[in-house]
């Protein structure tokens, strides 16, 4: 295992090539270069007749659209397919019943005990969807009523997506990692009518209480009028009359029929809202539409997983994040696809598991994220020889780069040497995939993510705003719209055009650093924004900050990212305390926990170091780039410190950091 500045050395030096498999190829969605390149060409060329195109082919339509496209990222304004109407959940079940698909297993669950199998096929989950949208509907949920579900892994939670998808609503998942907290002000800012949640979550073989949370969490959100509670664990729950009742009762209720119309949506109406942390304190809701949304989950999973009728699939993040969202759900069942979720972790009840679900259901694709890989690489080869893997075809890899070390353990220990490895680089604000090989068509440089997909505009600019030569780091960007991309942040325009459209006006700016290589192939580098990446997951180092200095003994905190091997980046929060409070180790332990009850345990700081003073500029401004490098242990070079107000505070945060080591 090497530290990020081998990682860097390593990815500079880094010149292999990989050419796609010939095995395979024949049949796949792109078979070759020169096709992805044809497309990727009349994209440019003509984008309105490919996105039309694809829409046709991949969607089912109640109504055709005036317009494919009507956007100016200006103001900014993104509208597709203006005018059609669909609904989401009937592309995702009642289309595949009419054609053969009934008796296909559309959901393969695995839950975290190893006799926990479900398989819902077409008919059964659209039986299950429709019986919870009357549920839904019966408390009085209509089109565009926001509900949110605070869920597990489990079956209900995708069910739960797809029945507000049904009638209209629009569902707002909060992961159940997060606390209480984190839920009450996710759940106050999209005013949710209903709330979906769990008596616990298990967990590494433990029971996790969940619905404490949800009652804590509730206590301050007066638009919930109903909870509905699904039993996973069976733990005494505190029912609340009047508010709360079980699913499996509401699912029983003798007016509840297996019919349920699906709302006729227009493709601009929104399908769902998810939060995710920038670089200000308050999440961001994410807004997803229908018609886009839907096109561009269809389209991303057949050509990117090159996903086949009789493949399984199996995206191994948690339906909470925009991962799950779109390769567990979405996408694969859009496509009438068969999409494996489990409940449990890598490496309980040994660090087999996952080999041991991939043998167990002969799984054809596999997407998972380096945190992973790289904490699986660390139990040894023993691991994956231990299991049969051979149904594997392609593996797949999200969430932040791909170290070249990692990457190589993959192709050989999991793919065998053999395989190909889409390393795909997205966010929640994207919907989709963007920049991807193509399994059958790209070759592949380990640690880059390669090409941009038919249709997607992107670019690496300068400060300036104009395109970067080759192999210059500079802003990620993507000049035109794709179908995929968010309309808006929810109740907040302005929040959006600043975000994304202000630094470089007309283009979308997502907030990540990157070059392009001589042969136009993308090298992401991570977030130039105060966004930490840790274990592929997105964290905002201000709500960090307003978490910590939420705490009585807290005056002040800064909060970096500081490398680390599994997890890609962890927490490093430098903390100034009161006048008087001493800064022990109880103290840094409590903090911790309060920053878990705050934010969830994903939030946690790794390191506390207690110090007097921040650098700042004269200004009042930190100068993070300082702590990022101290957190590091890197003292070699700090750049221009002159502006610094007390040039005297990098020394003492220096001594400190020894301190703690
Ligand atoms: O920094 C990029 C990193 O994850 C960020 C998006 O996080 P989130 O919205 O939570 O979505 C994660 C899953 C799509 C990006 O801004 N990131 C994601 N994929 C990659 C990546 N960085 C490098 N390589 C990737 N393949």
């Amino acid at each position: 295992m090497s530290d990020k500045s081998t990682n860097i050395e390593s990815l500079l030096k880094e010149k292999r090539i990989f050419e796609p498999p010939e095995e395979g190829r024949a049949a796949a969605w792109v078979k070759s270069l020169d096709e992805y390149r044809a497309h990727y060409r009349r994209s440019m060329e003509d984008p309105e007749g490919f996105w039309g195109d694809r829409a046709r082919e991949l969607v089912t339509w109640d109504r055709p659209w005036d317009k494919v496209l009507e956007a100016d990222f200006h103001e900014p304004s993104i509208r597709w397919f203006s005018g059609a109407r669909l609904n989401v959940a009937a592309n995702c079940l009642d289309r595949h019943l009419a054609v053969g698909r009934r008796n296909k297993a559309a959901l393969v669950w695995q839950g975290e005990p190893e006799d926990d199998v479900r398989v819902y096929t077409y008919q059964r989950l659209h039986t299950e969807v429709c019986r919870f949208a009357n549920v839904l509907r019966k408390m009085g949920v209509g089109k565009g009523d926001r509900v949110s579900i605070y869920l597990p892994m489990i079956p209900e939670l995708p069910i739960a997506m797809l029945a507000c998808a049904r009638i209209g609503a629009v569902h707002s998942v909060v992961f159940a990692g997060f606390s209480a907290h984190s839920l009450e002000n996710r759940i106050r800012d999209c005013e949710a009518k209903v709330l979906v949640t769990a008596d616990a979550v298990l967990r590494a073989g433990r029971t996790i209480p969940l619905k404490p949370n949800a009652d804590e969490a509730l206590r301050n959100c007066p638009s919930v009028s109903r909870c509905i509670v699904v039993r996973r664990a069976g733990n005494e729950v505190a029912m609340e009359p009047g508010r709360d009742s079980w699913w499996h009762d509401e699912m029983a209720a003798d007016d509840i029929t297996d019919r349920c119309e699906p709302e006729s949506m227009d493709a601009e109406d929104i399908l769902f809202i998810l939060y995710t942390s920038g670089s200000t304190g308050k999440p961001k809701g994410v807004i997803h539409t229908t018609g886009g949304y839907l096109t561009y989950a269809a389209h991303t999973t057949q050509w990117v997983f090159d996903l086949k009728d009789d493949d399984i699939f199996w995206c191994t993040a948690d339906i909470g994040w925009i991962t799950g969202h779109t390769y567990i759900v979405y996408g694969p069942l859009a496509l009438g696809g068969t999409s494996l979720m489990f409940e449990g972790v890598p490496t309980w009840p040994a660090p087999d598991r996952f080999w041991q679900v991939v043998e167990k259901f002969k799984v054809d694709i596999f997407y998972t994220a380096p945190t992973v890989i790289r904490a699986l690489m660390r139990e040894g080869v023993e691991w994956t020889r231990k299991r049969d893997l051979s149904s594997l075809r392609l593996l797949g890899s999200v969430g932040e780069p791909i170290n070249p070390e990692a990457w190589m353990w993959y192709h050989q220990h999991v793919g065998g040497g053999r395989l190909p490895i889409v390393d795909t680089w997205w966010q929640t604000e994207t919907g989709g995939i963007l920049i991807s090989a193509l399994p059958y068509a790209t070759p592949l440089k380990p640690g880059s993510a390669t090409l941009p997909l038919p249709g997607v505009d992107a670019d690496v600019f300068r400060e300036e705003g104009t395109p970067a030569p080759p192999n210059e780091g500079g802003h990620l960007v993507v000049k035109r719209p794709w179908p995929g991309m968010l309309r808006g942040v929810f109740g907040d325009p302005e929040r959006f055009r600043t975000t994304y459209f202000e630094r470089f006006p007309g283009v979308y700016d997502a907030g990540d650093g990157a070059r392009k290589d001589e042969d136009g192939y993308f090298w992401i580098m991570g977030r130039l924004d105060d966004v930490i990446n840790v274990s592929g997951h997105r964290l905002g180092t201000a709500e960090i900050e307003s978490a910590l200095v939420a705490h009585p003994a807290v005056a002040e905190a800064a909060v970096v990212g500081m490398p680390h091997p599994v997890k890609g980046q962890t927490i490093y929060a430098y903390v100034i305390l009161k006048a008087g409070v001493e800064g022990t180790d109880e103290l840094r332990a409590e903090l911790r926990t309060h920053v878990r009850k705050e934010i969830g345990p994903i939030a946690s700081p790794e390191v506390i170091q207690f110090s007097s003073g921040l650098p700042k500029t004269r200004s009042g401004k930190i100068m993070r780039r300082i702590l990022r490098k101290i957190a590091a242990g890197d003292y070699g070079d700090f750049g221009d410190t002159s502006t610094l107000a007390d040039p005297v505070v990098i020394e003492d945060l220096m001594a400190g950091k020894k301190a703690l080591l």
